[in-house]
């Protein structure tokens, strides 16, 4: 495993992601963990050690609900101030085609860090269009069973009692998928420079048309080609 890879700042540099996804990202991110640990600790005995971290059961409840809230209003954020970009982002979404299938067959190779040939992407690959449906999907349900279980009264009783199982099942599915994501966002060989995007708003070039080469001859390409 290695580190992050090096910010290059002497490499030409292409912009990823605005200021808006940037913040709402890493802002439902640390809510996110919040929630997973607290939740955790309701959730399982063998948890119990992490109990004084949160000022014991009473403390780890409410820091819950406090991210939670945090974490609907991030996600408020971005569809206010972000909604084009999200649009586009199902539009990128809904292109899912024979290359995306392509990459999903060579993942498994890339994620175990062989040097792979990336079948030409969009901007999102076909494993992140997978994670753009599925680790959203997982959230959603989330927050609404959460905001059931936490208003009981005001919610039929039937729907109470299945927000229990529906919380708990997809806290599993995000979580498994947040893992696999959070490697890939970071550590990983191949895809780690995604981080600085998400982080500083820029990848590099080479990378870029590399890992997202329809991506990047739409959105770069002929400026590319007029500055030279
Ligand atoms: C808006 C978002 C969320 C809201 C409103 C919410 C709310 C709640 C509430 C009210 C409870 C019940 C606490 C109790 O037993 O009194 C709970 C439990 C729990 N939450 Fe969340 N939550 C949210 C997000 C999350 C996230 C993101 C995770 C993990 C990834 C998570 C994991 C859990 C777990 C594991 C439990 C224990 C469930 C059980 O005892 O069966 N929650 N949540
Ligand atoms: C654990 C730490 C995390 C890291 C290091 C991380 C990193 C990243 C990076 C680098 C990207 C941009 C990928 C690209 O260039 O296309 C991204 C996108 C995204 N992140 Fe995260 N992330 C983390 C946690 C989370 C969490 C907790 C969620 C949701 C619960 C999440 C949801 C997403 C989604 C939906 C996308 C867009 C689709 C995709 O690129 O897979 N991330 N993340």
């Amino acid at each position: 495993m290695q580190f992050i890879p090096e910010y290059r700042e002497d490499l030409p540099r292409v912009e990823r992601f605005n200021f808006v996804s940037r913040m709402t990202h890493w802002g439902h991110t640390v809510t996110f963990i919040l929630c997973l640990l607290t939740g955790l600790l309701l959730f399982m005995d063998g948890m119990d050690w992490m109990a004084p971290i949160f000022g014991g059961f009473n403390g780890a409840n409410m820091v819950h609900r406090v991210a939670a809230v945090f974490m609907t209003l991030f996600i408020g954020i971005f569809v206010v101030f972000d909604f084009k970009g999200i649009i586009n982002w199902i539009k990128d979404i809904l292109r899912f085609g024979i290359n995306d299938i392509k990459f999903i067959m060579v993942f498994p190779l890339e994620f175990l860090g062989f040097p792979v040939k990336v079948p030409p992407q969009t901007r999102f690959n076909g494993g992140e269009k997978g994670n753009s449906i599925v680790t959203p999907t997982c959230v959603i349900l989330l927050m609404l069973s959460g905001y059931i279980m936490w208003f009981p009264m005001i919610f039929p009783a039937g729907l109470v009692r299945i927000s229990y199982p529906i919380h708990d099942l997809a806290m599993i599915f995000a979580t498994l998928m947040v893992c696999m994501h959070g490697y890939l966002g970071s550590f990983h060989p191949g895809s780690g420079e995604s981080f600085w995007g998400m982080w500083k708003g820029t990848v590099r070039k080479d990378w870029a048309q590399h890992h997202h080469a329809i991506w990047y001859e739409e959105t770069y390409g002929d400026k590319t080609k007029d500055a030279e």
